[in-house]
């Protein structure tokens, strides 16, 4: 079967969502389980907008060793030389060239004529190629460029050098049909275009981004963008699990395969909402939560007598593993180990011991260990071995005829313990506050959301929020059968990945 390529934007045009906020770390993080994902490209980034985005760019590319790795540049000169800069250590490095194309941008924004733009484009995309032989050119807002135009950039950036040319709908504005109609166009209208590949990048302003992907792919596309979760700019992108999952539970339709492991696909969705603290919505198509529930007692029995009567795609493909056994006080290690591994974590030696221990306090605390109790705790772990400040006790008196008062003690980088107390308007206030007096950062907080894991009176609570300082969002998490030791983690979280980048710009 004919191939799509895998384009995933998560660290660019995902991590430009309002709030994403990844350390360069956190991005490696990403490629690597992107890497065993098996997409084609990764877009590392867009090294010029930042210094941050740079470093991250150029640590990605030292590290993938499967996937492209792709760096995005404006159209001039200096970008596309930072573009290269930034990647020329990558094993397949490739540059993304792009330039609206669209009147509207053309007359409101940049001021520019249309020979001009083509002028331009020629021109960068050939600066590209004496760089690498793998360059991409995008015309920004081509769903809303005249398409005799559209053609014309593309035959003069093919004839420059660029081997992959890039359909945007940067704002959403598409339908299926119409963007398809571009699609075709393109592959009739423009005469050197049998040497390049043909890929859509689609914005879900209006929900239809996978549409409008799937529709191109049908008329002959071979490369879609897409992202994680589908977050991105606004609406976010098209996302990458519900077109590999369209293209693989419906072969019959389109007769064509991807390089993904879907069983990847589960673990990567919550590591991408984990790190940018994006929660991924309930009833979202393949990794939303409710994704594989049945309610509905009709549905229910047609799944017991047969899974295919109300499941079109079987959980396990995407990694989510069937669970044969609950865990509960009685489990041992080895069942423990078992469901972790089940559940593709590899945790050894000190770690696993620490992990264990958590999870036994959890199963005192709770009947039954769910995978997502599981999850949750693994990712508690994590986030703690990497602190510069640890929660090493919290106490709290609150009531509505007391003033909340919290007590925190924290061990501090150097080993030492220290503790100090606080009021507050609520106990979460009271414990920020005396957080606050010990950790000296100033921030504000700008987001705070609660959710439970699981149902029942004994779930775990998992807290989100995002704090800012010197402009810059950071989001943390926490987990715990206690709401206000969740918060008062989510907290410690925020501020330890705030002093970790502090730390890093220092250096
Ligand atoms: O949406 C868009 O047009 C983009 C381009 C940079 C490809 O993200
Ligand atoms: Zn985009």
């Amino acid at each position: 079967m004919d191939k799509v390529a895998i384009f995933d934007t998560t660290l660019r045009d995902g991590e430009q969502a309002a709030g994403a906020g990844l350390s360069a770390q956190e991005k490696l993080q990403i490629a690597q389980q992107l890497e065993r994902l098996g997409v084609d490209v990764i877009e590392a980034g867009f090294p010029v907008s930042s210094p941050g985005d740079f470093e991250a760019v150029q640590l990605i590319s030292k590290k993938v060793e499967n996937s492209a790795v792709c760096a995005l540049a404006h159209a001039n000169p200096e970008a596309v030389d930072g573009a290269w800069e930034a990647i020329r250590k990558a094993k397949r490095p490739r540059i993304h060239v792009f330039l609206s194309a669209s009147d509207i941008h053309l007359f409101y924004q940049l001021k520019r004529t249309r020979e001009e733009i083509l002028q331009v484009s020629r021109d960068m995309v050939a600066r590209a190629k004496k760089y690498t032989e793998d360059v991409e050119f995008s015309p920004m807002d081509a769903s809303r460029t005249e398409p005799a135009y559209i053609y014309q950039i593309l035959e003069a950036v093919i004839k420059a050098g660029a081997t992959t040319v890039n359909i945007p709908d940067t704002v959403g504005y598409a339908v299926p049909q119409e963007y398809g109609d571009l699609i075709t166009g393109i592959l009739t209208n423009v005469p050197n275009i049998g040497n390049t590949v043909v890929s859509v990048h689609c914005h879900n302003d209006l929900g239809l981004a996978v549409a409008n992907s799937l529709e191109a792919i049908r008329r002959g596309a071979r490369q879609v963008e897409c992202t994680i979760n589908g977050i991105g700019e606004r609406a976010g992108n098209a996302s990458l699990e519900e077109i590999v999952m369209a293209l693989k539970t419906r072969s019959d339709a389109y007769g064509l395969t991807t390089n993904i492991d879907t069983t990847q696909i589960h673990k990567t969705s919550r590591l991408v909402s984990e790190l940018t603290g994006f929660i991924v919505q309930p009833n979202k198509a393949i990794i939303g939560t409710n994704a594989f529930r049945h309610q509905s007692g009709i549905h229910q029995d047609g799944v017991i007598k047969k899974a295919i009567t109300y499941e079109i795609m079987d959980p396990k493909t995407i990694g989510i593993p069937a669970s044969s056994l609950v865990l509960g006080k009685l489990s041992g290690r080895h069942a423990f180990q078992e469901r972790l591994a089940e559940l593709g974590y590899v945790i050894e030696g000190e770690a696993f011991k620490h992990a264990f221990q958590a999870f036994k306090e959890l199963a005192d605390k709770k009947r039954e260990v769910t995978d997502r109790d599981i999850e949750s705790l693994i990712e508690e772990e994590l986030r703690t071995a990497t602190e510069i400040y640890h929660l090493d006790h919290i106490e709290v008196t609150c009531g509505d005829h007391s003033i909340p008062t919290a007590t925190v003690r924290l061990i501090g980088p150097n080993g030492q313990a220290v503790a100090d107390a606080a009021l507050g308007t609520g106990p979460v206030d009271a414990v920020y506050e005396a957080i606050n007096r010990i950790v000296r950062v100033p921030n504000k907080l700008t987001e705070f959301t609660v959710k439970s894991v699981t149902e029942g009176i004994d779930a775990i609570g998992e807290v989100l929020i995002r704090i800012e300082s010197d402009g810059v969002t950071y989001t943390g998490r926490g987990a715990s059968t206690d709401i206000i030791v969740a918060s008062a983690k989510a907290y410690m979280n925020a501020l330890n990945r705030l002093l970790a980048a502090k730390k890093t710009r220092k250096d």
